[in-house]
């Protein structure tokens, strides 16, 4: 298959015609990455099961891990959702934009979609892009992030071509995808507000519109399935062993210091992910500035952990952050990217 590249520029005309180009994809069974708010989505009819099972195909994505359903607006999603008045309220507050509400599913949405739950993930992205293919497409779109399962979510269109090309029908490009990691998904339909992923809509946000405490979702729910399925896979992860050093700033930089060159010593290509004011405390390897402050830190992060890839990278060291915020989302991927090694100092 060759995948056709669309690029959105000034040229209004021509944009239109990429918009009708993607709505005949989609309305044909195929598939489309666009950009969104928080990274690249990889898009099908969310009502037709074939055209879903092909994003599937297209990832290497297990099957029981569920879709999130985009809609252009909160009257789509009232009509494969029930949104309750909780979750109206949150849908009034943050859309568009970078939140995901899990709602009571309605008739419509096929189960390869929800992996057979009875509940259906919910986002109406803020990217004008995304807006506008919504609105061509006229139909609710299905996608998950447009990488290959596993891999860093794609905030370029290169890194979606590096993952998928050949693989779908067509990427409508406009490389300004900012926030940089995925939507903040709440789960709206147990007792209380449940925060199954965090992202840059904090607990704290939600907790101010609803006037109620959200929880975070335990990731691995025991027995069953868990609450959002995808969270028990290993994601976002980079081809090099990550390791995040967390503690007092002196300290962090001596210890990755320290580590890097013993790990130099044998051989190995080293990467340093700093804070970008400590960029120039390291005396080996490659050293990436991934940002002053979280909110830089979370759009660079995906885009970083591709480029250690490049490099060749066998060892990566990863300055930690400060769990608060949107620094809780970023160390949730940072930690996920890891696999969960945390060298605390
Ligand atoms: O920012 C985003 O959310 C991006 C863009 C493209 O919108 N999408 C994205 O999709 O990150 P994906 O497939 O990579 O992650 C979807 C997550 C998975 O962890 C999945 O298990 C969860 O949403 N999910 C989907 N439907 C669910 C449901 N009914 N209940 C609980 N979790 C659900
Ligand atoms: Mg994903």
């Amino acid at each position: 298959m060759k995948t056709e590249v669309c690029n959105i520029t000034e040229d209004t005309e021509k944009n239109a015609e990429i918009y009708r180009k993607a709505k005949h994809v989609i309305k044909s069974g195929g598939l489309v990455a666009f950009p969104t708010e928080t990274v690249y989505g990889l898009g099908a009819n969310a009502l037709d099961p074939e055209a879903c099972k092909k994003i599937y195909e297209a990832k290497g994505r297990p099957s029981d891990n569920p879709l999130i359903v985009h809609v252009a607006n909160i009257h789509g999603a009232e009509k494969y959702g029930e949104l309750d008045d909780r979750a109206r309220a949150l849908a009034k507050c943050f859309w568009p934009g970078p939140l995901t509400i899990v709602v009571k599913r309605r008739a419509g949405i096929p189960d390869v979609v929800t992996g057979g739950l009875d509940t259906v993930a919910i986002r109406v992205p803020a990217h004008s892009v995304a807006g506008n293919f919504l609105r061509a497409v006229y139909l609710p779109v299905a996608a998950p992030s447009a990488n290959l399962s596993g891999n860093p979510s794609p905030t370029t269109a290169g890194h979606v071509l590096d993952d998928l090309d050949g693989r779908i029908d067509m990427l409508i490009v406009d490389d300004t995808v900012n926030v940089g990691l995925e939507s903040t998904i709440i789960d709206m339909t147990g007792e209380a507000p449940a925060i199954l992923r965090p992202g840059v809509v904090t607990g704290e946000q939600i907790e101010a519109v609803l006037g109620e405490i959200t929880v975070f979702a335990r990731e691995d729910a025991g027995e069953g399935v868990p609450r959002a399925p995808g969270m028990k896979y290993r994601h976002y992860a980079p081809k090099a062993g990550l390791f995040i050093v967390c503690g007092e700033k002196a300290k962090v930089t001596a210890v990755i210091n320290r580590l890097a060159a013993e790990e130099e010593a044998l051989g190995k290509k080293i990467c340093i992910m700093a804070h970008g004011e400590n960029t120039g405390k390291y005396s080996c390897g490659k050293v990436i500035g991934i940002g002053r402050d979280p909110v830089e830190a979370a759009s660079a992060l995906y885009c970083t952990l591709r480029q250690c890839d490049e490099e060749g990278a066998d060892v990566i060291f990863a300055e930690g952050f400060e769990e608060k915020g949107v620094g809780l989302a970023l160390m949730n991927r940072l930690k996920k990217a890891s696999g969960g090694n945390i060298i605390r100092v």
